[in-house]
């Protein structure tokens, strides 16, 4: 009898296969689905507070009968008294922000109740009093734990690297104090020293870390000589990338880890636990297959470990980390030294 079932977060899954966050978990109708092909948990999609910001905009301008009462209301004093005009602006802008919420609430209540796999929220933020709002409100919703989407592009010229990395222990710090959930970081790559920072963070009391959130890539269309986007979807080969850095922090790290990018078929998902993830995500394979390839999935590895005599999957999770493995210098090689030298 194989087992797949594992934890992750402190949560019990029935299997480490976990549907990331992306439009694909943002309605229940296809948490229902995700749930009904066998994924062991989901992770909803982001609510991001950018997005709330636009669409308080689009509230302010909008027909919304709550709001034409208030600038109805306020329109006699605002302009006479800046204090007016700005509590007037701070109280729509609350009334819209509760509004673009309890539509994520409302998502996460009703996927509680329609399915029984465990479900992450995730949240990003621009300001630090918003993580820890959101995650609060989330947590009393009822998700089983959150993931905190936090990429910051270290692209000021102006900023050194520690005060850019401070930014995530300030918001793991803020959101610690308001959730007892557990909660788990999606981070990229760019840091100076990844190895230590992901140390650190683990240190903090975070229960995950997910290794690596995909950036937007920008492209420059050389016909109309735009800046445009590029790539959205990840390909079958990308996975490389997190399979390093998972191998190397495997067994050092004080949290989980779940792999992400890349990961497209049973084979990848086995390649990612052997170097020591405890779960991975999936996304970009079920915008281009529907999820009934999920079953498949699920019945390769388990027919992958009848062959190779594993029972559960903690027999084989890490024996192909940096620690465990006999050759640690193949996860460190940046170059093909030997390669390029046999090349003319
Ligand atoms: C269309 C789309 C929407 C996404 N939305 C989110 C999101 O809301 N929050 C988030 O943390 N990641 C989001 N992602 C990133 C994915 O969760 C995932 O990290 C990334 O796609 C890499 O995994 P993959 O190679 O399996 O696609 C999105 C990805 C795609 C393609």
């Amino acid at each position: 009898m194989i087992d797949l079932s594992c934890k992750y977060l402190g949560l019990q899954l029935k299997n480490p296969l976990i549907i990331g966050s992306s439009g694909l978990t943002s309605s229940v109708e296809n948490l229902k689905t995700i749930a009904n092909m066998g994924a062991g948990a989901v992770v909803l999609k982001s609510i991001f507070e950018e997005q709330i910001k636009f669409e308080t905009e689009k509230l302010i301008n909008s027909d919304d009968p709550n709001i034409k009462s208030w600038q109805d209301a306020f329109n006699g004093i605002v302009g006479k008294n800046e204090y007016y005009h700005d509590e007037a602006y701070e109280y729509i802008t609350n009334y819209a922000k509760e509004h673009s919420l309890k539509h994520y609430l409302t998502l996460v209540t009703e996927a509680k109740k329609a399915i029984d796999i465990p479900i992450i929220a995730s949240i990003h933020c621009s300001t630090q009093y918003d993580w820890q709002y959101f995650a609060k409100r989330i947590q009393d919703a009822g998700a089983d734990a959150i993931e905190l989407n936090v990429y910051l592009l270290p692209s000021n010229f102006d900023k050194s690297s520690s005060e850019i990395e401070q930014v995530y222990f300030d918001i793991i710090k803020e959101v610690k104090k308001f959730i007892t959930i557990p909660f788990s970081l999606k981070i990229g790559y760019y840091f100076s020293s990844l190895a230590q920072t992901a140390l650190k963070l683990s240190e903090t009391g975070i229960a995950g870390l997910t290794l690596f959130n995909r950036p937007y890539n920008p492209d420059i269309d050389i016909n109309t000589l735009e800046v445009s986007s590029s790539n959205m979807y990840s390909s079958d080969l990308e996975y490389s990338h997190s399979l390093r850095w998972v191998a190397l922090l495997s067994g050092k790290l004080k949290c989980n880890i779940a792999a992400s990018t890349g990961i497209h078929n049973s084979e990848t998902i086995i390649k990612q636990l052997l170097a020591g993830a405890d779960a991975v995500q999936m996304v970009s394979l079920f915008y281009e297959k529907h999820f009934d390839v999920l079953p498949g999935i699920i019945k390769d590895i388990e027919n992958w470990m009848t062959k190779h005599n594993f029972k559960s999957v903690s027999e084989f999770k890490g024996k192909l980390s940096h620690t465990n493995v006999h050759n640690p210098a193949a996860y460190e090689r940046v170059q093909f030294i030997r390669l390029y030298s046999s090349i003319v």
